[in-house]
């Protein structure tokens, strides 16, 4: 679109230094030296024969951190490190052939865009974004970048069995509430998937910025491939942050403002952040199921009694997305508002 002489990619010039539109007031830095390694963060195997180990170690993740991680997922690695390649040779292309996918608004169902929503911020990110509805597929492929010639066929391999990764957590995650198997994939019905792929290039001073400031994810579930070399996910707990380490060949599951909701606020949408640094980019590739527009979302039935009334009211989808987006990234919990 015609917005690129605007705002331009980062991923498209060479930084020698800061740019000042990226430098933070000194109170909202990332303060890196505080952030504490992750010992705590569970990797769930879900392979395990045990079932019920696997379900209650996702119930214990969901409750403390909102975040874990699952290996033995079922998803080959060979397809994530081609997930990998391709999502990094599509940001090695060419300025002029990325500009033709550039756009700054964000109800753009294929767009690459820049920081997080530029149109709203008055700092930026230092990240790139390409972001990509990815259900019904047949529906979006053909308008996803023919450049590489092997992206759509990887990606759209890759989204399928995401998409089968999540309902299968849908039912751990359900179980592990004591909800029957199939109520989260049930009330969530014909879901949206959406995906971003995120390019963090080198930045000359990462103490004075983010890749993405503090947020929580509006979705219901998130599955991120990351970067297994480069670190750079940040999640909130107990007041700390806490650097997520890669564990080569693993996935990292986030449960998102949906699904706190749905749970009557048992399970933590928790804030989490990106940081960059100086000497390598960083890439991840995030997954968001999203539940349909048009359903009534808000706690469970089950999950709402005398002792622990409703904490949320109910709304749609829409609403909530149109909440979220209006507002900047790292404004309170938006779950706050539908309270
Ligand atoms: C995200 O929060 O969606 C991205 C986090 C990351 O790049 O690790
Ligand atoms: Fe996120």
């Amino acid at each position: 679109g015609g917005m690129a002489t605007e705002h331009q990619l980062l991923s498209t010039a060479v930084h020698e230094t800061m740019p000042g539109k990226y430098v933070r007031p000194v109170s909202q830095r990332p303060r890196l030296t505080e952030v504490v390694s992750d010992a705590c963060i569970p990797v769930v195997d879900l392979a395990s024969p045990d079932r019920a180990a696997v379900v209650s170690a996702i119930g214990d993740a969901c409750r403390t951190h909102g975040f874990f991680q699952v290996k033995n997922h079922g998803i080959d690695s060979t397809l994530l490190t081609a997930v990998m390649a391709v999502a990094r040779d599509f940001f090695r292309l060419p300025a002029e052939e990325k500009a033709k996918l550039y756009s700054d608004d964000p109800a753009r169902k294929i767009r690459l865009s820049t920081s997080f929503n530029v149109r709203k911020e008055t700092v930026h990110n230092w990240r790139d974004y390409l972001r990509l509805h990815c259900y019904p597929l047949d529906q979006f492929v053909p308008d996803w970048p023919s450049n590489p010639a092997s992206f759509k066929e990887i990606m759209s391999k890759y989204c399928v069995e995401v998409r089968e990764l999540g309902f299968r957590l849908y039912a751990a995650i359900s179980e592990s509430l004591g909800l029957e198997e199939g109520y989260i994939k049930k009330t969530m019905g014909e879901q949206e998937q959406h995906m971003a792929v995120n390019f963090y290039p080198q930045c000359p001073e990462p103490e004075l910025t983010y890749g993405l400031p503090a947020h929580t994810d509006p979705n219901a579930l998130t599955i991120l491939l990351m970067d297994d070399q480069v670190a750079g996910l940040q999640v909130l707990n107990g007041g700390k942050w806490i650097a997520v380490n890669p564990q080569p060949g693993a996935l990292v599951i986030n449960i998102g403002d949906q699904l706190q909701a749905l749970s009557n606020g048992k399970y933590r949408s928790v804030w989490h952040r990106a940081v960059v640094n100086s000497d390598r980019e960083r890439m991840s590739v995030a997954s968001f199921l999203c539940p349909c527009n048009s359903v009534e979302l808000g706690p469970a039935a089950k999950l709402v009694t005398e002792e622990s009334p409703a904490v949320y009211r109910n709304y749609t989808y829409d609403e909530y997305y149109n909440k979220f987006w209006s507002r900047n990234l790292d404004q309170e919990h938006c779950l706050e508002l539908f309270r």
